[in-house]
């Protein structure tokens, strides 16, 4: 049998340590799977695009583990009631090929997201970053919000979408959690939620090279938090920003980086640096307070990888309560699949979709 973590699992371990914990350890997690950037055998991802929006299947291993995650981004799928972006991925045990997880990574996409922001803000952020400008308020808002409250120590949120409703949708969430220590500041565009901001984080939604960050909204020692421009032919910042001769450019991992990010737009020379060689201490995620430093993220494997590495752990402290799918036949003979259509149920066999074993 193979563990199953669906939503409402991931929902119970996430509630069971609180969002924003949660957010904070997983953020641990990819910091040390980032720490051993070299034993992972990386590719960027395989996408399918389709005019109005991508599939994209995400491998990586370390020799040990193997992990993909299945992941959608269609913008246009709120208009009808549906997410922009779904996702659910498989751990695997390298050594019998054998999956050992699978697992929801919608919301998870959102969790690991938003900690791998927060986690290369604190390399890269002004140490005394207090305000942040939110753009775009749909399904990953919140969490970025959380995770910049609570590990940058971010204090006032100002907020713009180009949908009122969303940013109302936002506001009241924000709102639920009653945190005492944080402003929520609702503006009427992006130039007033950016203007004075310390980290401007960027996480919209439109297949196409959209110009949501224009040059004269940035301010030296801004750090750019950027997360929507994740697809060829979609991206958030005017090319002049990174251009900026104070620019610091900050990726994932390079050769995914270049077709996706808000880097596809400049030159193959075109210097960025790889967070792993900021961990490594090979580079400096920031060299001085006025420098504009840029996450320019796309969401790279890894750190679906951690997430699930971290999800299994989770899942299996607890005996009792774990659920399984039937996915791979246990067989008495492995040489007799042919067992499993015939009268006699294979060990593992089960007509229920889903077991929660003892
Ligand atoms: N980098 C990563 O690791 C990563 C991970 C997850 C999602 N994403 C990307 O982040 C983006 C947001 O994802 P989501 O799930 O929150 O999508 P969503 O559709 O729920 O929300 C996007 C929001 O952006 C707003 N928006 C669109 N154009 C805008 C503009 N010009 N100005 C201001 N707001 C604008 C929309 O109104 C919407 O509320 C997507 O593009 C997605 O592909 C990136």
């Amino acid at each position: 049998m193979v563990d199953f973590t669906g939503i409402e699992r991931v929902r119970e371990l996430v509630n069971r340590a609180g969002t924003a914990a949660f957010i904070e350890a997983l953020a641990g997690e990819i910091e040390a799977d980032y720490r051993r950037w070299s034993e992972f055998d990386k590719s960027p991802r395989h996408a399918v695009h389709s005019p109005v929006g991508v599939i994209e299947l995400m491998p990586i291993s370390d020799g040990r583990l193997y992990s993909f995650k299945y992941v959608n981004g269609h913008p246009k799928n709120t208009a009808q009631g549906l997410l922009t972006v779904t996702a659910f991925g498989v751990l695997a045990d390298v050594d019998t090929g054998y999956p050992v997880l699978l697992s929801e990574l919608t919301l998870t996409t959102a969790l690991r997201t938003a900690a791998m922001s927060a986690l290369a803000a604190r390399w890269m952020a002004r140490r005394n970053s207090r305000a942040m400008a939110l753009i775009g308020n749909g399904a990953q808002s919140e969490f970025q919000s959380i995770a910049f409250h609570h590990m940058l120590g971010i204090r006032e949120l100002r907020l713009y979408d180009v949908d009122p409703a969303a940013t109302d949708k936002l506001e009241r969430n924000l709102a639920a959690l009653a945190l005492p220590q944080l402003r929520v500041v609702r503006c009427a565009s992006v130039t007033e939620a950016v203007r004075g901001a310390d980290i401007v984080t960027t996480v919209t939604a439109d297949k196409r090279n959209a110009i949501i960050l224009t040059p004269q909204m940035i301010e030296p020692g801004m750090h750019l938090n950027a997360v929507g421009g994740d697809c060829p032919g979609k991206t958030e910042l005017h090319g002049d920003i990174l251009r900026r001769a104070d620019a610091r450019v900050v990726v994932e991992f390079e050769p995914q980086s270049r077709l996706e990010g808000e880097v596809q737009q400049m030159p193959a020379h075109f210097p960025v640096i790889e967070f792993a060689d900021v961990l490594a201490g090979r580079a400096a995620g920031r060299d001085h307070d006025g420098e504009v430093t840029i996450f320019d993220s796309v969401g790279f494997a890894l750190e679906d990888f951690s997430a699930l590495r971290y999800l299994h752990e989770l899942h299996r402290a607890e005996r009792g309560t774990r659920a399984t799918v039937d996915l791979v036949p246990d067989l008495d003979n492995p040489k007799d699949l042919f067992a499993l259509l015939g009268g006699r149920p294979a060990r593992a066999t089960s007509t229920a979709h889903l077991r929660v074993s003892a």
